[in-house]
């Protein structure tokens, strides 16, 4: 018993997991918002300032997919048939996510920007709300 409390290690792998999905959706929510001033800011400004998000965005990307194993292998034993299926959509909708932001990074038209930025953020959010149905 822990005093109805998640136990130490339970404690850091979850908060590492939500402190990582904080940065990859929260910053791209806040990215999209500064945009717009960034551009006023002058030339260059806005494209600055998502070289600067990819520094934070990838290592955040790597701690979920780390963590996110982790997760399975701490709470997926017994899981019921449900939780199996949302666990793979979820799996497949991480990939999808980080697929779509380097398509993003990439891309040369104002079109292929504004897609794959849109799947990437959509996806992204996607995870986050099945990690919290995971959680349960
Ligand atoms: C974009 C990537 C991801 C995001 C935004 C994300 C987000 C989240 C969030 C917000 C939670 C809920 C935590 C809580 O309420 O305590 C969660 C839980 C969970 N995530 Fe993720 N996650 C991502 C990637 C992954 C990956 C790649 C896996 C598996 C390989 C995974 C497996 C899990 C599991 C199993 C849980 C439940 C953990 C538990 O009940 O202790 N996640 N996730």
């Amino acid at each position: 018993m822990n005093g109805g409390l998640a136990s130490a290690l339970d404690g850091v792998r979850l908060s590492l997991h939500v402190l990582a999905a904080t940065v990859w959706v929260g910053g791209q929510i806040t990215i999209a918002g500064l945009v717009p001033t960034a551009r006023r800011l002058g030339e260059g400004a806005s494209k600055a300032l998502a070289r600067a998000f990819g520094r934070i965005q990838w290592p955040a990307y790597a701690v979920l997919v780390i963590t996110g194993f982790w997760n399975v292998s701490a709470v997926h034993a017994g899981q019921p048939h449900a939780w199996q299926v949302v666990l793979t959509i979820k799996i497949v909708v991480v990939a999808l996510a980080g697929l779509s932001a380097y398509l993003h990074t990439r891309a040369t038209s104002v079109r292929a920007l504004a897609v794959w930025g849109a799947v990437a953020s959509l996806s992204s959010l996607a995870a986050l709300v099945m990690g919290v149905f995971l959680a349960g």
